[in-house]
């Protein structure tokens, strides 16, 4: 069933709604939807908290849209001392009532996920049947939230991604295209391999996914995968930047939490579905050009 399949025609019920929608990926899947003439609800916590059933439970929004559910505590260091809060908007009974009235009302449940929900060091890429075994706080709440999903009954698509980053919000791409282009000498670690995700070519994916019927958990990221110093420099070479950039470990920069060395998340499931996901370094050229643009924008 598409996206236009949960469009009945009528000003009030737009068939679609985006949660989260001001947060990095929100802003790209309102954004696409746009560029699509997709009618949607966009909202974000001041006006559905998705901590709260009872938020939930008395909103007045379609249940038998399709929901996108983009928002999340995605602060993973926070998470590891406020687990509870985090649990609350990423696995709790607001999550567990949404997918109870979507379920009673038909509708769609496209919920986003992350590769913490695994333990970060096999040495083969993780398929989506990989039983979740996460080691931090963050990815215990995304694992409870999908379990919550996954056994609520409600028609869904789980997707997990990875290495989020685009033109809006904070993310590595950003703070690596201004430290590179501020300081001579940078350090970043060389030993945690996983796939960096262009929030708007996740977004695409998602709709595509809704598009295509398909149903259950999927991993979308960018095609490829690297290192974050790999990914560092494709920043830095793309930027046309100088700055030396060494490699280090993990070990030299103690985080609140873990960090899975190995999270590269097997996308042959979707792949079949959408057909190969578009490179890393293709995706990250977009968002280079795009911040190469606001650049020019703001000196003008
Ligand atoms: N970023 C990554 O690298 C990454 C990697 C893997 C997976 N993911 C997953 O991808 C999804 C999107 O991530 P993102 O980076 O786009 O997130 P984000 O930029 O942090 O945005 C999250 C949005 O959710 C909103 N939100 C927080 N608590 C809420 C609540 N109780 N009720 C309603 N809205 C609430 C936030 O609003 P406030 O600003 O008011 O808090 C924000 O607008 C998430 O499921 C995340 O777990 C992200």
């Amino acid at each position: 069933m598409s996206l236009g399949a949960f469009y009945h025609g009528k000003p009030d019920h737009p068939g679609v709604v985006v949660v989260g929608a001001k947060g990095m990926l929100g802003t790209h899947v309102c954004e696409l939807l746009t560029s699509l003439g997709v009618p949607f609800f966009a909202v974000d916590r001041a006006e559905l908290d998705l901590s709260s059933a009872d938020a939930v439970n008395t909103s007045d929004l379609d249940m038998s849209a399709v929901w996108f559910n983009c928002a999340a505590w995605t602060d993973v260091d926070g998470a590891e001392e406020h687990e509870e809060r985090a649990l609350a908007i990423n696995g709790g009974p607001g999550l567990r009532a949404l997918c109870a009235r979507v379920k009673d009302a038909g509708g769609l449940l496209v919920h986003v996920s992350t590769d913490y929900v695994f333990e970060g060091t096999a040495s083969e890429p993780y398929g989506t049947d990989h039983p979740r075994s996460p080691i931090g706080a963050y990815g215990r709440t995304k694992a409870a939230g999908e379990v919550i999903v996954e056994t609520s009954g409600c028609d869904y698509i789980i997707a997990r991604t990875s290495w989020l980053y685009s033109p809006y919000a904070n993310n590595f791409v950003k703070t690596m295209a201004k430290l590179t282009g501020d300081r001579d000498e940078l350090k970043v670690v060389s030993d945690q391999r996983g796939r960096p995700t262009s929030a708007e070519h996740l977004a695409r994916s998602l709709v595509g996914l809704v598009d295509a019927g398909a149903r259950g958990v999927f991993h979308v990221t960018d095609g490829g995968e690297c290192t974050w110093h790999e990914f560092a420099c494709a920043i830095r070479d793309g930027l046309g930047h100088t700055c030396e950039i060494a490699p280090c470990t993990t070990e030299e920069f103690p985080r609140p939490a873990p960090r899975p060395s190995y999270s590269v998340l097997d996308l042959s499931k979707t792949e079949r579905v959408l057909g190969a996901m578009s490179s890393w370094r293709d995706n990250l050229e977009a968002v280079l050009n795009h911040l190469r643009v606001q650049g020019r924008a703001r000196s003008a």
